[in-house]
């Protein structure tokens, strides 16, 4: 796994055909190539509301395949990373369904505890701030996100296998990020403990992996370094969610966009749909803001 073809990554998604359109039944839109893929996630109805709140989420439904690579836009507010998280389950949602189709259609809104764990590991989060430890060096990083699969003895005290360490180590080769391998963390630039954080993630073998704004804090070779390694990774079939604030990095990468506006899909389809109306309900005045 991850024996990094570039060229065929690229090449195919160079040019995204269209995977919906609009003011249509959206599911019926899906492409044959899309469609031919296999289903990872079935949404349904999804609404959250913080305590005493109005709903951030509003009957939000759509399904994901793998090795999609999908762009969340929406001004700030707008639900993106509530939306991300609730799909996770370290948010819960109010209502709805979340539906693990590639593995025992479990939801995972109504998921017991240990259950939930497992599912974390299968719809693996990026966070905002990384999430590493500092003090610890990048491999140790990166084999942490092995707990799930390790014994919590042998997690306690670090103890990994021999496996886990060939596998964490063709990962940060991978993601050209070898040499830093016995580095702390928290030395790090923080395009490169991104790339930690995309490591370690993986080291779940994951079915979906979601970021919350990837890119939000780095500068444009890091932001090329972190959205390439995103791309090889939807290439290896993962479904990648990632929620975004530059149009142009969507149009360059992504192969789907959900656009939410107050919590709401106000459009569901390719990159190349993004038509100056719908950026203008999604982003008001502030279009003319964007990247
Ligand atoms: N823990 C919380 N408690 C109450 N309200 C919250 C909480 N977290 C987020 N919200 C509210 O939910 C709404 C959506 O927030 P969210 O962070 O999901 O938006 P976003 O689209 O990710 O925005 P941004 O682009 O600024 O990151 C906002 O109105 C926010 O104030
Ligand atoms: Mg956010």
């Amino acid at each position: 796994m991850y024996q990094s073809n570039d060229s065929n990554a690229l090449n195919y998604f160079i040019a995204p055909e269209p995977v919906f359109e609009q003011d249509n039944d959206l599911s019926d839109q899906i492409s044959p190539k899309i469609k031919a893929k296999k289903q990872v996630l079935c949404v349904k109805q999804l609404t959250k509301a913080y305590k005493g709140g109005k709903n951030v989420l509003d009957n939000i439904s759509f399904d994901l395949y793998e090795g999609e690579f999908v762009a969340v836009i929406g001004r700030s507010g707008a639900g993106k990373s509530t939306m991300l998280h609730t799909l996770n389950g370290t948010i819960s949602a109010s209502s709805g369904e979340i539906l693990d189709v590639s593995g025992e259609h479990e939801n995972v809104i109504t998921m017991p505890r240990k259950q939930l764990r497992h599912w974390r590991s299968q719809c693996s989060m990026i966070f905002q701030n990384f999430c590493l430890v500092p003090r610890l060096d990048v491999i140790t990083n990166v084999l942490l996100g092995r707990l799930s699969h390790t014994p919590t003895w042998k997690s306690m005290f670090k103890v990994f296998d021999d496996k886990d360490r060939v596998k964490a180590i063709e990962l940060l080769k991978w993601l050209k990020i070898l040499p830093h391998a016995l580095q702390r963390a928290e030395n790090l630039s923080g395009g490169q403990q991104q790339r930690v954080a995309i490591c370690r993630a993986l080291m779940q073998e994951p079915k979906i992996l979601l970021a919350d704004e990837p890119v939000a804090s780095l500068d444009p070779k890091n932001t090329t370094r972190i959205m390439d390694a995103l791309q090889k990774v939807s290439g290896e079939g993962i479904a990648v969610m990632v929620n975004l604030h530059s149009i142009e990095l969507v149009h360059q990468y992504c192969t789907r966009v959900i656009g939410l506006e107050k919590g709401k899909v106000v459009y569901d389809g390719a990159p190349a749909g993004l038509t100056d109306d719908i950026l203008h309900t999604l982003y008001g005045d502030e279009v003319d803001q964007l990247s």
